[in-house]
């Protein structure tokens, strides 16, 4: 079919206006729909001018939303709050929870067989809040519904390619589990190359990977998260999703999905994408023993989110 509506749900942030530009390029778009409450006609009208295929439209404010998202094959969600001077992290949760639940609303609506990426943090909870509005408007599909994790396995490969002297672009590496601290399980012990190194080395690259985030936090010195990271990672995996829609075959991501693979309901590990979203989920990779502790030590945390998402979604 070659042509897909892609809305991005808070296109005009720090991840919002890299992950448009770099949606702008792929040439299965045809409409790109970038919704915000601020600066969205303004990004819009800067991307039209991109000699690329797709018609770009600015949508601004609550009133629009409805409009950005109808029609939509995938939707792409960043919007969302950083934490202000005074704000807790639950008041953090709170808002950025409460724009999931808005948009999500308003995807049952709207969009309701659209593939859904979610890249608004904390990812672990969000996705369950947006799986339980959707259940409750009548229109949940499991196998449509994401939370991006994709930016650990970008990392990942960034720092084994850079280590092994190899291009980053040709690694292979499983990243399971959650997108937040100790659920964020590398499976070092499958990547491809193999990453060899004494168990010191393992478990210190592990940790950056688990807290590669806050690498960059530290780095931007009070200037917010990562963002261009970010946007490469979504832009990639809803690049995935597109072409998974578009028929290609074995079109493989790991992503955070309702999951049977793990006492945690959701769970992230490698997937197959099709025209209707995961088309096969390919289960947990072979762990060696620290990997099953870091699996282990994973999944309280990961329920422990879960659950929080679906309270917050029922209260
Ligand atoms: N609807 C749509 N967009 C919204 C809403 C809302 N209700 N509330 C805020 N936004 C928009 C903001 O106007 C802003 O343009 O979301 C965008 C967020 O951008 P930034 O503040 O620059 O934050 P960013 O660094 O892009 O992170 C966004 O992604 O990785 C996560 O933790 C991160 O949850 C955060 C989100």
């Amino acid at each position: 079919q070659n042509n897909y509506k892609v809305t991005v749900c808070g296109a005009a942030g720090g991840i919002g206006q890299p992950l448009s530009l770099l949606l702008k390029q792929n040439p299965l778009v045809s409409d790109l729909a970038l919704y915000d409450i601020v600066h969205t006609p303004g990004v819009a009208a800067d991307l039209s001018h991109i000699d690329t295929k797709s018609k770009t439209a600015g949508f601004i404010g609550a009133d629009q939303l409805g409009d950005s998202l109808k029609g939509s094959d995938v939707v792409v969600i960043p919007a969302g709050v950083p934490r202000k001077p005074g704000m807790t992290r639950d008041d953090l949760f709170n808002v950025n929870a409460g724009i999931i639940k808005d948009i999500s609303n308003s995807i049952a609506k709207n969009c309701p067989k659209a593939l859904v990426a979610i890249i608004t943090n904390p990812v672990n909870t969000c996705v369950p809040i947006a799986a339980e509005i959707l259940k409750k408007a009548g229109v949940y599909d499991p196998k449509r519904l994401f939370g991006v994790s994709t930016l650990d396995v970008v990392r990942a490969r960034a720092f084994i390619g850079h280590a092994l002297g190899v291009d980053p672009q040709t690694v292979q590496i499983p990243v399971i589990g959650g997108h937040s601290g100790v659920t964020i399980l590398p499976v070092l012990s499958q990547s491809q190359p193999l990453f060899k190194g004494n168990q010191d080395t393992i478990e210190k690259l592990t940790v950056r990977i688990q807290e590669a985030g806050t690498e960059v936090v530290k780095a931007k010195a009070g200037a917010g998260s990562a963002t261009l990271s970010m946007a490469y990672a979504g832009a990639r995996f809803a690049g995935s999703l597109l072409k998974g829609l578009n028929g290609e075959k074995n079109v493989i991501e790991c992503s955070y999905v309702q999951s049977t693979v793990t006492e945690a309901t959701f769970f992230s590990t490698p997937l197959v994408l099709g025209k209707n979203g995961v088309q096969e989920n390919l289960g947990l990779p072979k762990l060696n023993d620290y990997e099953k502790k870091l699996l282990e030590a994973a999944i309280p945390e990961l329920k422990k989110n879960i659950q929080k998402g679906i309270d917050f979604a029922n209260a």
